[in-house]
């Protein structure tokens, strides 16, 4: 496997070809934005802990019938995976209110959902990520409806799979953003990754914010939450 030239760079990682045009390198950068990239800074040592929590989490469902991008782990930043078209969707499923959600609707952080809900929303920077739902995704092109059924079906498994797993681990899974991509074959797997960076993961106990949330809100202890959920999720896997 030879690294090639760089396609692209993000927020928080970069993307390289290799000399298999089916593969692509990702590389975890300790880059960390919030709203839209109007907050910069930096989480020392991220970049090795989402490496390595995504490609756990990927692989621990892909042994539950879930597929995924993931091929193998190159080093602590680099993973190779499958080259995918991604769906311009940010699939978000929350069991516990919290974030947006608290904020647009008027609900107390903490409620808990009888049920699990899934969002949508437009993956667009310069329209700010809005919100639309599943005919809005259909009359933009996004994806069609049998593609949106599936990544539903898909996005709610894996919310149970992650429920349940993070919940061994005395962290309760309020909720997270996941993204789908196609291969040249057109069949949908699960991309980018999981991580804290993605995902809102509380103490169980105490309630305590081990994600993301202590950057965006400035709460400070972001990198022993990171290092402190990717403990307790190396005992448990
Ligand atoms: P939200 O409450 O801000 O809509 O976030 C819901 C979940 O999605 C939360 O776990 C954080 C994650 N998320 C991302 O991964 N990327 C984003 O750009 C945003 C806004 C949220």
């Amino acid at each position: 496997m030879e690294k090639r030239e760089q396609l692209y760079e993000g927020k928080a990682k970069k993307v390289f070809k290799t000399d298999d045009p089916q593969l692509l390198i990702v590389s975890y950068k300790d880059d960390a934005t919030a709203f839209n990239g109007l907050k910069k800074g930096t989480i020392s040592g991220k970049g090795v802990i989402n490496n390595r929590m995504s490609n756990l989490l990927m692989q621990y469902l892909e042994k539950k019938g879930v597929p995924t991008h993931f091929v193998e782990e190159l080093n602590d930043r680099e993973t190779v995976v499958k080259k995918v078209s991604i769906v311009p969707l940010e699939v978000i499923v929350r069991n516990i209110a919290a974030g947006s959600f608290s904020k647009r609707y008027g609900v107390d952080e903490g409620k808990v959902f009888d049920v699990p809900t899934v969002e949508f929303s437009y993956k667009n920077d310069d329209l700010g990520d809005p919100l639309i739902n599943d005919d809005h995704a259909l009359a933009l092109g996004l994806a069609t409806k049998e593609e949106i059924e599936l990544i539903k079906k898909y996005a709610l498994a894996v919310n149970e799979e992650l429920k349940a797993f993070w919940s061994e681990c005395g962290v309760t899974l309020v909720d997270f953003k996941l993204e789908f991509g196609r291969l040249d074959d057109g069949t949908i797997v699960l991309a980018d990754e999981i991580s804290p960076d993605t995902s809102r993961l509380w103490d169980s106990k105490t309630g305590e914010k081990l994600d993301k949330d202590r950057f965006r809100r400035d709460l400070g202890g972001v990198e022993d939450a990171y290092t402190e959920v990717m403990k307790r999720l190396l005992q448990h896997i």
